[in-house]
């Protein structure tokens, strides 16, 4: 079929009245700008992707600053129930001091299970199910191993009036010391 199109004259004009020369430029043309087009588009949807890798939308949970709760919540449980569990940051907020918390990985730092909650009946300590390691529930201080250290604890901040924990700075110890807790307040 034919192509035919208005000239800027505004008369009709048959391509292939063009003389053979011209028909294969212009082709080459269309050919080049295609390629370049592509190109463009390709590189544009790469340097996209690359900012979306680098600056991610939306971090949270362990490894980052979780927020624990406003400070009068997290006063009232460690009054009652003596200790707070945050899944997302894998972490128990526990009553230093008076009106003092620190924030302990819950991983046990003898071979990585999960410490549960203070318990009752071991009075109000921690014992990791894997092994029998023992834990005070006060500070997550070393009571029994086979693990031969306390559970690591995280920076607590206050903001704002709510109680945030730097899940990504995870500190070993030796004992518990006070510089480790926070004052509610
Ligand atoms: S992993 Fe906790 S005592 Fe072994």
């Amino acid at each position: 079929m034919q192509q035919s199109s208005v000239g800027a004259s505004g008369s009709a004009y048959n391509r292939e009245h063009l003389p053979v020369l011209e028909q294969r430029t212009s082709r080459r043309k269309v050919t080049r700008m295609g390629l370049f087009a592509a190109l463009g588009l390709g590189s544009l949807l790469s340097a996209v992707g690359t900012v979306k890798m680098l600056y991610p939308t939306k971090v949270v949970g362990f490894g980052t600053r979780v927020p624990a709760g406003s400070i009068a919540d997290i006063r009232q449980q460690l009054s009652t129930q003596k200790y707070v569990v945050n899944q997302e940051g894998r972490f128990l907020i526990l009553p230093a001091e008076a009106n003092k918390a620190i924030a302990v990985y819950w991983k046990c730092v003898h071979l990585g299970c999960t410490v549960p909650t203070p318990n009752a009946s071991l009075g109000g300590n921690m014992i990791c199910p894997c092994h029998g390691s023992q834990y005070k529930g006060t500070d997550g201080d070393l009571i029994q191993g086979p693990a031969t250290r306390p559970l690591d604890w995280m920076p607590i901040t206050i903001e704002g009036g709510n109680v945030v924990v730097d899940t990504g700075i995870v500190n070993t110890r030796t004992a518990y010391e006070s510089n480790q807790s926070t004052a509610l307040m």
